[in-house]
């Protein structure tokens, strides 16, 4: 098995890619899910800044959930040691105060590790909806104008036994969470 696919990147990837096809109208836009449909042909997008937006979270996605599944993978392997998580706080945080994006990892479950990380905005509380009914991808717009923002959730499965040393009673391959991003749709 390949790197790749042994990720987390990899088992929320093919995922991620089937929800963003399955995107339909948004904003009364047809978004990624027109070009899917009509393939070659249709090399316009009906809004190419939310394409944008929307490419840059699943770029992010990768970055990110490669990062925590690697930091987890090479150096986590008890429960009283640091989980990954802090290290992906440290870089959230980090983003959101250079003003590039805020992203946040939250629970699914019901039963987070940590209260503050339970669904808490409107968008979070639908979003934890739609993953839990099997969707792997969801998102929003939200503003007008040049204030318009993506919001966005992607699933966080359990990836690999390591997750389940501390996130106990969790197989592999259930919902565990997401991480919810929200990007400013530049025109
Ligand atoms: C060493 C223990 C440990 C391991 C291993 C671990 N986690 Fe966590 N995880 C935590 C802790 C502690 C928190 C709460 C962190 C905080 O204070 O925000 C957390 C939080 C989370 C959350 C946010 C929801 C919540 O329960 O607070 C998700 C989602 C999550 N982890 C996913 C994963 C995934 C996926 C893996 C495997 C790649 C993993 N974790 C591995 C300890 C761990």
């Amino acid at each position: 098995m390949s790197f790749r696919e042994r990720t987390w990147a990899g088992v929320a990837g093919v995922g991620l890619t089937a929800g963003l096809l399955a995107v339909t109208t948004v904003g009364g836009f047809r978004g990624r899910a027109a070009r899917a449909d009509s393939g070659a042909q249709a090399k316009t997008a009906a809004d190419p800044p939310l394409e944008r937006a929307r490419e840059q979270v699943k770029m992010l996605d990768d970055l990110y959930k490669t990062a925590v599944v690697s930091i987890t993978e090479r150096y986590v392997g008890k429960q009283d040691e640091q989980p990954a998580i802090m290290v992906a706080k440290d870089v959230f945080g980090a983003m959101r105060k250079q003003g590039w994006h805020s992203a946040k990892l939250l629970d699914a479950t019901g039963d987070p590790m940590n209260e503050s990380n339970a669904p808490q905005t409107d968008f979070e509380k639908a979003a934890v909806k739609e993953i839990n009914a099997g969707k792997p991808y969801f998102d929003r717009v939200v503003g007008q104008g040049k204030d318009r923002r993506l919001l966005a959730a992607t699933v966080v499965p359990v990836v690999n036994k390591k997750c389940a040393i501390c996130h106990n009673h969790r197989k592999v391959g259930e919902v565990l969470g997401f991480i919810r991003y929200d990007v400013p749709i530049k025109e």
